[in-house]
């Protein structure tokens, strides 16, 4: 069985879906930033001391390392990891869902300050989209909007849609 992977842009609510969602599914819930984060300490540090494409690497590690897991798992990405060829070539063989939301949405309610690409620039999320958005398509094999729905009743539609 394959994992579901759960992609899209910075703060559109990859990681409290996908925590709904394995609950629904009975499955691990592993978030790249997470594994991150445990292992060598806060997105924000990561970038200020080591630079983005030290943290690019380190994503690459923990892509790897969630997707090398046998048991079949919700697994949550940061919104950058589309970016890198091998990582798409791990999306190739699982389930990708693409999770879209819009500015406005962001804005109300994502904690800027952890992530070091908005928190000077809350704008570039669109810019930054407008860039990906052609990858994530690709990768994607179905795309929910999160906008407007609770996050438990979005995990809902999703776990639907995978039993459909
Ligand atoms: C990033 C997204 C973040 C985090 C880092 C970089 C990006 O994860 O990995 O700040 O480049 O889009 P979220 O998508 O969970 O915000």
């Amino acid at each position: 069985m394959k994992h579901v992977v759960l992609i899209g842009p910075m703060a559109s609510g990859k990681s409290s879906i996908g925590r709904h969602l394995a609950a629904l599914l009975g499955r691990e819930f592993i978030d790249t930033d997470s594994m991150i984060v445990a292992k060598h300490g806060p997105i924000t540090q990561i970038f200020d001391q080591l630079g983005e494409s030290t943290f690019r690497q380190l994503e690459e590690s923990a892509v790897a390392e969630a997707i090398r897991e046998t048991k079949p798992a919700v697994i949550s990405l940061g919104g950058g990891a589309i970016i890198s060829p091998r990582n798409r070539a791990l999306l190739e063989n699982q389930t990708v869902i693409l999770l879209m939301t819009d500015l406005e949405t962001v804005l109300s309610r994502a904690n800027l300050e952890k992530r070091p690409l908005l928190r000077d620039d809350p704008e570039a999320w669109n810019r930054i989209l407008e860039e990906r958005m052609p990858l994530y398509q690709a990768a994607a094999d179905v795309t929910f909007d999160t906008g407007k729905l609770p996050r438990e009743l979005l995990a809902q539609r999703i776990a639907d849609w995978l039993r459909r």
